[in-house]
């Protein structure tokens, strides 16, 4: 039998914990035997002092152990990809990725989490569509992939429920950013979920958990080499969070963007990361081409109108009306205009990330309701010219106080400059 205290004290001094150890302890955490308290303490010591690749190989596998597993590719008979991302603002991926894959033939289930803070949640978008079911029992997923193509729900929960109790603890103990834990969390759920392939996409920037790439290419390194321990293909896109993705920030303005960018007129940067992301996932499926026909096939779907086919059918699948007339429209809308002309030089992605979450869009804690209408739409990115009183941005709110507010910090967010900044793609760097 562990002693809790014992492991956090080795721990704190920098000792690397047995397996045994270490295995007890999530799995002691996860039934309710070691208490908060000792498991906060514990990711502390975690965090200044990191883990070991074995320790967190050791860590991701209890945590899996924790709970069921799925193996989607036994119960369709098919190789299943899956994407994931670490989490922006404006990060509206999933939605635009599943149908377009699905449409191409090759089938996609995910399990998403709600946003915290300045990042954006999958499944808080989705709940923006009238109707749509984030919660189906495990026969209905497999049975809706088989049939449908692609689904998106929660994460149940009897999958990884040591991380849905760690995430909790890890988020108001100031210790989500740490790489281990990161990559333990991320990746006990992939795995559990059952998908063979994987495509990542870790975003780098002030609106990332990653500031810089050396740390997200670490990141990404770690999430790899625990992806092939389990025998699974994985590829890391490390992806610009310096800025907003796309425009839309907020609920149903991220799912008119994202059924736009699946009808093949969405903004230049997240239409490249859609359509990059889609490439890979096609390359790793079962449909045996290379990445350039994946592209090629995804681009494809998007232009005769399949992949905005194959939307309508997943959400009525869940339940949910795929027309965007009936998703929830906010009172005010406000217009942010440039003070000056010239160009713009940085759009911090937590500055409006944090202006769409004082809006409502996101929660300040886990108990927060979301007030999916309501977001702020950046017109202006990086590098655009503008003339003084241009619009840079429309703000939507449910108030005339707090459009004015939100105004502010999104006026706030652009720096505006008398010469263009260096062009950066979306798609910083690939690490396989
Ligand atoms: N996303 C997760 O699922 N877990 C983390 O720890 C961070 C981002």
């Amino acid at each position: 039998m562990i002693r809790p205290a014992e492991l956090i004290q080795r721990k704190r001094d920098g000792d690397e914990l047995l397996d045994d150890e270490l295995r007890e302890l999530v799995i002691g955490y996860a039934r309710g035997d070691v208490p908060d308290y000792q498991m906060a303490a514990f990711c502390m010591a975690v965090f200044f002092r990191g883990l070991s690749p074995r320790e967190t190989f050791v860590l991701t596998d209890a945590m899996i152990a924790s709970g069921e597993t799925i193996d989607m590719s036994a119960a369709l008979g098919r190789k299943v990809v899956d994407k994931h991302s670490t989490g922006g603002v404006g990060d509206k991926t999933s939605l635009a990725v599943a149908p377009i894959v699905a449409a191409c033939g090759v089938p996609l289930g995910k399990m998403s989490g709600r946003g915290l803070g300045h990042t954006g949640g999958t499944l808080d978008k989705l709940e923006s569509i009238p109707g749509y079911r984030t919660e189906l029992t495990l026969d209905e997923f497999v049975a809706q992939v088989r049939d449908v193509g692609c689904a998106i729900i929660g994460q149940t929960g009897d999958l990884v429920p040591a991380d849905k109790l760690l995430y909790g603890l890890r988020d108001v103990t100031a210790t989500v950013d740490q790489q281990s834990l990161i990559a333990a969390s991320i990746m006990s759920k992939k795995l559990a979920a059952g998908a063979q392939a994987i495509v990542l996409d870790v975003k780098v920037g002030d609106g990332a958990f990653m500031r810089t790439l050396d740390d997200a290419r670490s990141l990404s390194e770690t999430m790899i080499a625990l992806g092939r321990e389990a025998g699974r293909d994985v590829v890391c896109l490390l992806t610009d969070m310096d800025q907003p993705l796309g425009a839309a920030v907020g609920n149903s303005l991220e799912v008119i963007e994202a059924l736009e960018t699946v009808r093949g007129r969405g903004p230049a940067d997240f239409t490249e990361l859609v359509l990059d992301a889609c490439g890979k996932l096609l390359a790793f499926s079962d449909l045996g081409i290379e990445e350039t026909e994946g592209r090629r096939r995804a681009e494809a779907a998007v232009a005769d109108g399949s992949a905005e086919a194959t939307w309508r059918r997943w959400i009525e699948a869940q339940g949910g009306t795929a027309d965007e007339s009936a998703l929830p429209v906010a009172p005010v809308v406000r217009e942010v205009t440039a003070a000056r002309s010239g160009h713009v030089v940085a759009l911090s992605a937590i500055g409006v990330g944090n202006a769409a979450v004082h809006l409502g869009a996101g929660r300040r804690t886990k108990s927060d309701t979301v007030d999916h209408a309501v977001g702020i739409v950046c017109l202006a990115k990086r590098g655009a010219e503008v003339a003084e009183g241009d619009v840079l941005a429309l703000v939507h709110a449910r108030t005339d106080a707090a459009a004015e507010q939100a105004a502010g910090e999104v006026l706030a967010a652009y720096e505006l400059g008398d010469d263009p900044p260096p062009p950066r793609d979306v798609l910083l760097e690939v690490v396989l």
